[in-house]
């Protein structure tokens, strides 16, 4: 889809991978763009964007951030699902609420984000894109329950490419570690050692540019990723050594 004159909504746009998308998509012309976050004081002001501040966790404020996207800008062409979070922990004790948390922000608010889309673009063409994660195949010791949130994208995205509309296009993509907020903000323990390979948050930025553009299903920003995945699905016990390396047990 041409991102040129599209009315864009972009979470967790406040930094890192986010961020920097909003950096790319604003020097569209024509475009008006939506950035979403909680802490929205950290958007740069531009004459085509619009900070609004909401958590994409509760229904309701998804609810009302939509409206808010009709109201300004009458509909939404491209949706950017991007905010997300993750748990670095040893899984010990139960606990209900922990889990829900991260589910609400990881699994259900993009995935209703989508249902919110096919109610307003019944026949109107429209671009929904997912940040999942390298762990949507690959599950990281510690990173257990992040990892599962983002396996439960990844069977939202199998199915779905079947019964969707042909007017939508719906693409996930996958960073490796990516340098942004996202390991200080997800650290709950005081010890974390960043996985490899690493890229940075302009690299992930773009492929999801280049995923619009050319309507793509599956973005994988890292070639040593891509590569990785095909090896991975050959000889899983390759991944799984490399895995058992990289676990650093938190404290
Ligand atoms: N960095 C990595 O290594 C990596 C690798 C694979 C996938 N990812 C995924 O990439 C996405 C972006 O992460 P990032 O790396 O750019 O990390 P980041 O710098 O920590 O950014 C996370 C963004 O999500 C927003 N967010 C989190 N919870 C939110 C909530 N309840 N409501 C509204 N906004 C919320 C944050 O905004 P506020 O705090 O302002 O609300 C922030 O803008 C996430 O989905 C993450 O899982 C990251």
């Amino acid at each position: 889809m041409e991102i040129q004159g599209k009315r864009i909504v972009i979470t967790g746009a406040t930094s890192g991978i986010g961020a920097e998308t909003l950096k790319l998509v604003q020097k569209y012309t024509g475009t008006t763009i939506l950035a979403i976050g909680r802490k929205i004081e950290q958007i740069p002001e531009n004459e085509n964007v619009i900070a609004y501040k909401c958590d994409v966790s509760k229904q309701d404020e998804v609810d009302k951030m939509v409206a808010f996207a009709l109201e300004k800008m009458g509909g939404i062409d491209i949706f950017i699902a991007n905010a997300g979070f993750g748990y670095y922990e040893k899984i010990k004790k139960a606990d209900w609420q922990h889990m829900e948390n991260i589910y609400q922000t990881n699994v259900f608010s993009p995935i209703y984000s989508y249902q919110k889309m096919l109610e307003l673009n019944p026949q109107n063409p429209f671009s929904f894109i997912i940040t999942a994660s390298a762990v949507s195949f690959f599950a990281m010791p510690y990173y257990t329950l992040y990892s599962s949130t983002k396996h439960a994208l990844q069977g939202f995205l199998d199915g779905i490419q079947y019964e969707k509309p042909t007017h939508a296009h719906i693409g996930m993509i996958y960073p490796v570690a990516t340098k942004t907020g996202f390991f200080e903000n997800s650290v709950i323990t005081s010890k974390i050692k960043e996985p490899w390979p690493t890229q940075t948050a302009d690299v992930v930025a773009k492929a999801i540019v280049k995923g619009i553009l050319k309507e793509k299903r599956m973005i994988m920003p890292s070639m040593i990723f891509r590569f990785a995945y095909v090896i991975g699905r050959i000889f899983p016990s390759i991944v799984r050594w490399n895995l058992r390396l990289q676990g650093v047990e938190p404290r």
